[in-house]
C-alpha cells in the first residue's frame, strides 16, 4: 500500500476546484453600454480555456475585469481563491495578462523591458529565467534591441515574455495570434501547450476557430455580452463528427422503405434526395452497407455528396443575430 504522507492528505483536490470563479458578472460602461450580462463561469485548474466571439462581444472586457484592469458593475470574482476586488494584490500576483493592444516602452531594450516586468510584481531578479523565456520565444538574439525596432510579431512575443516573467499560475492571452504569421502561430501554440504541461491555467480569446479547435480543452462562446455556450472541446468535436450523406435519387421516393429502417434517414427535396446522418467517429459508419442494401432493393442514385457540420457552422449559428 502506498504510504500516505501528511502532505498528501492535506493536498486539496485541485482538479475539481475552479481556479477562477465568476458569478453574476455584469458590466455597464459609463455611456450606458451593457458589455457583459450576468456572466457565470468557472475555469478549471490547469486547463486551456478558449473564449470565442465576434468583435465587440465582450471578451476583452471579461478578461480585463478578471485581471483587475476594469471594474465590474456587479458580480463576484475569485482568482486562485482570492477575491479580485477586496484581495486584489494576492489575486494579481498569480495572474499575468498578455493584452490585445500592444503597449510597451518603445525606447527600452527587450531585456530591460522583460526583466523590469518581473520586478513590477515583486519577484526577485532571475536572469537565468529571463534568458530561458527569451530563448523559448526566439527573442534571445534581439535582447539588446529597442522595442520600437522590432516587427509586430516580435513585439507580440515581447508582450508574452513580459507576462511569463511573472511566472504566473494563470495566464490570460487576449488574441495572442492576431496578426502573426502561421509559423509564429504554431510556435505560440507549442509554447502555450508547454505552459499547460507545467500546470499553468490558460485563458485565451480568439477569433480563429481553428485556434480554439487546436488548443482548447474547453470552449466558451460569447456574444452580445452573454456567454451562450461553455462546452468541452471533445463534446463539440463530437457534434463536429456528425456528417451528412446526401443521395440524389434516380426516382423520387414517397416514403423511406422499411428495408432501410435501420439507418437514420430523412427524405428531402420532395423525395428526390435521401439524407443519411452518421457519426464519422464510429468505426462502422453504415455507409457501405446502406449503399449495398439500396442496390439490393433497386433504389438507384445519380449523385452523392457528404458534408460535415464544422465548429465554424456551430459558432456562426450560435452567434447569428435574430433578424
Ligand atoms: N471603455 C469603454 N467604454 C465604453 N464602451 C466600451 C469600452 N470598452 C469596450 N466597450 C464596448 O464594450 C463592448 C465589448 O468590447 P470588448 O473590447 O470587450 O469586445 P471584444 O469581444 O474584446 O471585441 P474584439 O474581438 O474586437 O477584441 C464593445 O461594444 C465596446 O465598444
Ligand atoms: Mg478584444
Amino acid at each position: 500500500m502506498d504510504q500516505i504522507t501528511p502532505a498528501d492528505e492535506a493536498r486539496p483536490p485541485v482538479r475539481n476546484t475552479p481556479v477562477i470563479s465568476v458569478r453574476g458578472l455584469s458590466k455597464t460602461y459609463d455611456g450606458g453600454f451593457e458589455a457583459l450580462k450576468k456572466i457565470d463561469l468557472d475555469i478549471r485548474q490547469g486547463e486551456i480555456f478558449a473564449l470565442l466571439g465576434p468583435n465587440g462581444a465582450g471578451k476583452t472586457t471579461l478578461i480585463s475585469i478578471i485581471c483587475g484592469i476594469v471594474t465590474p458593475t456587479a458580480g463576484e470574482i475569485t482568482a486562485a481563491g482570492h477575491n479580485i476586488v477586496s484581495d486584489y494584490r494576492a489575486a494579481r500576483y498569480k495572474i499575468a495578462l498578455v493584452p490585445q493592444e500592444l503597449a510597451t516602452d518603445a525606447f527600452e531594450s527587450v531585456w530591460a523591458t522583460v526583466s523590469f516586468s518581473r520586478g513590477l510584481y515583486g519577484r526577485p531578479p532571475d536572469p537565468a529565467l529571463i534568458e530561458q523565456i527569451l530563448r523559448d520565444l526566439s527573442l534571445w538574439d534581439k535582447r539588446k534591441e529597442k522595442i520600437m525596432n522590432l516587427s509586430g510579431g516580435m513585439k507580440r512575443r515581447v508582450m508574452i515574455a513580459k507576462a511569463l516573467a511573472h511566472e504566473p499560475d494563470i495566464l490570460f492571452l487576449d488574441e495572442p495570434t492576431a496578426g502573426v504569421d502561421v509559423e509564429l502561430r504554431r510556435d505560440m501554440w507549442a509554447l502555450v501547450r508547454g505552459l499547460r504541461e507545467r500546470g499553468v491555467t490558460i485563458i485565451l480569446t480568439t477569433h480563429y476557430i481553428e485556434e480554439a479547435e487546436e488548443m482548447a480543452d474547453r470552449i466558451g462562446v460569447i456574444n452580445n455580452g452573454e456567454l451562450i455556450i461553455v462546452e468541452d472541446k471533445a463534446t463539440l468535436i463530437k457534434k463536429l463528427g456528425k456528417k451528412q450523406l446526401t443521395l440524389n435519387l434516380q426516382e423520387p421516393l414517397e416514403a423511406i422503405p422499411t428495408e432501410l429502417s435501420e439507418w437514420s434517414l430523412a427524405l428531402k427535396a420532395g423525395g428526390a434526395e435521401l439524407e443519411y446522418t452518421f457519426d464519422v467517429n464510429d468505426e462502422h459508419t453504415g455507409v457501405p452497407s446502406l449503399l449495398r442494401r439500396m442496390s439490393d432493393i433497386g433504389i438507384g442514385f445519380k449523385d452523392l455528396n457528404t458534408r460535415q457540420s464544422s465548429l465554424e457552422e456551430i459558432f456562426v449559428s450560435l452567434v447569428r443575430r435574430p433578424q
